[in-house]
């Protein structure tokens, strides 16, 4: 990030002078094309063309350097080959230039000269305070009138609007643009971030989301400069303004293979990360640009769907099926009519009509029947807004039909989303509706996509707010064992200093002992009492279970002392060379659910938390959803509810609900320890086994991996 940046970036986005430096008359020329947008645009201060070689540049006065210009730029647009950036730079800063954007590719994206060539322009830019967009970057366009800029060097220019787009790629602004002219959408500032050198995505979201010109912000990236500060920047700026993304490329897995459960479901799901990220951050991900713009479109229409309750509103039968399909898929429910609203309904419809939801009017219907039904359905409270689906009929034209949306449109402020299907020219109808705030969509399942974002994003903003909470630990007591294993160069903790540490942080374990020989778990079953549960203690095995290194279900001491023979012989076989520290015995848990919970410090995300169904098949299923540390209630609650085997934990077949409460708080803690001890890179809890009612949950084993010494501070703090 560039030292002297302003947060509105007013800078690079309202510069009242521009220089282009490398302004060209030639043809084919990016320096042409750029500075030629630029007038295009009708630019509103006062632009110079700088180049040595040309007194004039489409007309207008040329100047052979920045010394001599008439006044200061602003901002400086730079198109000159990459080893004269860097004098360019200095030039302008001895101006007292205060931004630049530097179209030049060449830099670190090429090679490792290019790298160093990147990081003296950006010690130069440093030197002067100077905001630095690029390099190898399309350029940036503010459409607000009072600016009116436009320093790419595209061929189109879109319509002025409120989607501010950001992009990682240059190529895909260019297609964009086309794409924005063909389709009507409207930008209110558009940047290509090129290689970041200076301004990043986050500085971007944060001075976007305080643009009043700008409704939704979409970005297009391939990576995040800091996910951590991504996630706090769009925190706040989704309070107020919806945020899409779409991610393209995914971050290299992790040079160290890691042994853990958790770790190795982190590095094999990365993609999975940032789905957490977006997650906690109230940012939708699209998984296509046509997605992303159809989604945009919605949003920028400035509608609000105040739930999920959807009237799908239909002439025929199967665009209505795919259209519901999609809103279910999409979150949406289509509730059926309230009786009233039917028996209101029946006599005003053609008699063909199938009068549900979706309601199938038929082609017996007319423009007039859409208007009349659509009013009298979105008069109901119960329905939050609506979807028309019309195939236009002999009844009616696209164009009666267009009026009669608007018409019932005008009775209420519930939104409305439009699919005329059938018909070959439809920009005339699509144009009076879209005007009239009525977005369209070529097939019912891309408005249904539309509405279900806009729905999720009210959930989002209208959330009940939780703080994350900091449960009273016990962090000396933690501290101390991650001190003795320093002191005695341990990198997995054995599994009762594991225990320790996490009991230290208010995590449950079964009752139970270390033994060393059959007599002594002999005894120590006696006195914790029957069935009990045998496990090796091994600082070399992980998965205890593959080599036999688990017994349960021991109910008598004969059993213990078969169970404690097979082991033995098993370990032998399969584990001659690990080192064996004892055995534990320990009251076996009969009831409750098998989960996993787990930590992984990620380089780049910082803590992780996952949770799954746990046990032995956590790798096979891989039903596990990841959270960045420090969760808060909700977020923890909503982790429980994304796996797919949930169901399992509100209890199948008559069982009783399982502690979904006590589940969430050991999330909570775990959250907390991760965040409060640095020294933990991996920590697995699985099973923890969650019991019924409210009887909490049970950590059944445990494994803690420790990192390099180091002395990074703790995150600042739990409670943010
Ligand atoms: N001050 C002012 N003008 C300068 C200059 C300086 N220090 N150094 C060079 N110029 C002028 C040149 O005289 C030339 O003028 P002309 O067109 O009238 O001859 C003009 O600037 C351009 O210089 P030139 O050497 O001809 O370079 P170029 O136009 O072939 O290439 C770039 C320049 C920046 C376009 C090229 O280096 C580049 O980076 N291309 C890739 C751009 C890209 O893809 N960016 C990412 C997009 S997503």
């Amino acid at each position: 990030m560039t030292i002297g940046r302003s947060e509105e970036l007013d800078e690079i986005f309202r510069p009242s002078s521009v220089a282009v430096v490398g302004a060209s008359n030639k043809a084919g020329k990016v320096g042409t094309y750029l500075f030629r947008n630029i007038l295009e645009a009708g630019f509103k201060g006062v632009v110079y063309p700088v180049n040595p070689s040309s007194k004039s540049v489409s007309g207008v006065r040329c100047y052979p350097s920045i010394e001599e210009l008439p006044e200061t730029p602003d901002l400086g647009v730079i198109i000159v080959p990459a080893p004269s950036v860097g004098d360019v730079i200095d030039q302008l800063g001895k101006a007292g230039s205060r931004g630049v954007v530097i179209i030049t590719a060449g830099f670190r994206e090429l090679n490792e000269a290019g790298a160093a060539l990147e990081q003296d322009v950006v010690q130069r830019a440093a030197k002067y305070k100077m905001s630095i967009i690029g390099p190898n970057c399309f350029g940036v366009i503010n459409t607000d009138p009072e600016v009116s800029l436009n320093s790419t060097f595209s061929a189109n220019l879109p319509p002025r609007g409120n989607i501010a787009f950001v992009s990682q790629s240059g190529a895909l602004c260019a297609g964009i643009l086309a794409y924005g002219v063909t389709e009507r959408i409207g930008f209110s500032r558009f940047v290509s971030v090129g290689n970041r050198a200076g301004i990043d995505e986050n500085d971007l979201l944060y001075s976007l989301g305080r643009d009043e010109a700008t409704k939704v912000i979409l970005l297009y990236l391939e990576s995040l400069v800091d996910g951590r500060k991504f996630l706090e920047t769009a925190r706040e700026v989704t309070e107020h303004k919806p945020v899409l993304v779409i991610k393209g490329g995914r971050t290299p897995a992790g040079e160290r293979a890691a042994k853990s459960h958790t770790g190795s479901l982190a590095q094999s799901g990365r993609d999975q990360l940032y789905d957490a990220l977006f997650n906690q951050a109230g940012v939708q991900r699209a998984e296509t640009l046509g997605e992303l713009f159809r989604i945009a479109k919605i949003f920028s229409s400035g509608l609000n769907l105040e739930g999920p309750r959807l009237m799908l509103l239909t002439n025929s039968g199967g665009p209505g099926i795919v259209a519901a399909d999609a809103a279910v898929r999409n979150g949406l429910e289509l509730p059926p009519l309230a009786r009233a609203v039917h028996d209101d309904l029946v006599p005003r419809l053609p008699r063909s009509a199938t009068v549900a939801n979706p309601l199938d009017m038929t082609a017996d219907a007319g423009a007039d029947h859409y208007r009349d039904i659509l009013q009298r359905l979105l008069a109901a409270p119960d329905m939050n807004g609506a979807l028309v689906i019309t195939t236009p009929t002999p009844t009616m034209t696209a164009e009666s039909v267009a009026r009669a949306i608007l018409a019932a449109k005008a009775t209420t402020t519930k939104p409305i989303a439009a699919c005329i299907f059938g018909v070959n020219d439809l920009s005339r109808e699509v144009a009076l509706l879209e005007d009239n705030g009525v977005p369209t969509f070529t097939f019912p399942e891309e408005a249904a996509q539309g509405l279900g974002a806009l729905a999720k994003y009210h959930a989002w903003w209208t959330r009940p707010k939780t703080e994350v909470r900091v449960f009273d630990v016990d962090r000396a007591a933690a501290q101390a064992v991650v001190d003795r294993a320093r002191r005695d160069g341990t990198v997995i903790l054995s599994d009762l200093a594991a225990r320790g540490l996490l009991s230290a942080y208010g995590i449950r374990f079964p009752k139970g002992g270390v033994v060393h020989t059959l007599d002594q778990a002999v005894a120590a079953a006696d006195q914790i009492g029957y069935p009990v549960v045998l496990k090796v203690v091994s600082p070399d095995l992980s998965h205890k279970t593959d080599v036999g290194g688990v017994a349960l279900g021991i109910r008598d001491p004969a059993s213990l002392r078969a169970a404690w023979a097979a082991m033995q012989q098993s370990l032998t076989a399969k584990a001659h060379d690990a080192r064996i520290e004892g055995f534990e015995v320990e009251t076996e848990i009969q009831e409750g659910k098998e989960v996993l919970v787990g930590v992984q410090r990620d380089p780049h995300f910082g803590p992780i938390l996952a949770f799954g169904l746990g046990g032995i098949y956590v790798e096979v299923l891989r039903d596990v959803t990841f959270r960045l540390a420090p969760i808060r209630p909700l977020s923890a609650l909503h982790m429980v509810q994304s796996v797919k085997a949930f169901p399992l934990l509100r209890g199948v077949r008559g069982e009783p609900p399982s502690d979904v409460e006590g589940l969430t708080e050991v999330i909570e803690r775990v959250s907390q320890l991760a965040v409060e001890m640095p020294d933990v890179v991996e920590l697995d809890i699985n099973p923890l086994i969650v019991l019924p009612g409210h009887a909490g949950a049970i950590a059944a084993d445990a494994r803690i991996v420790l990192g390099p010494p180091s002395r990074s501070a703790p995150l600042a703090s739990a409670a943010r």
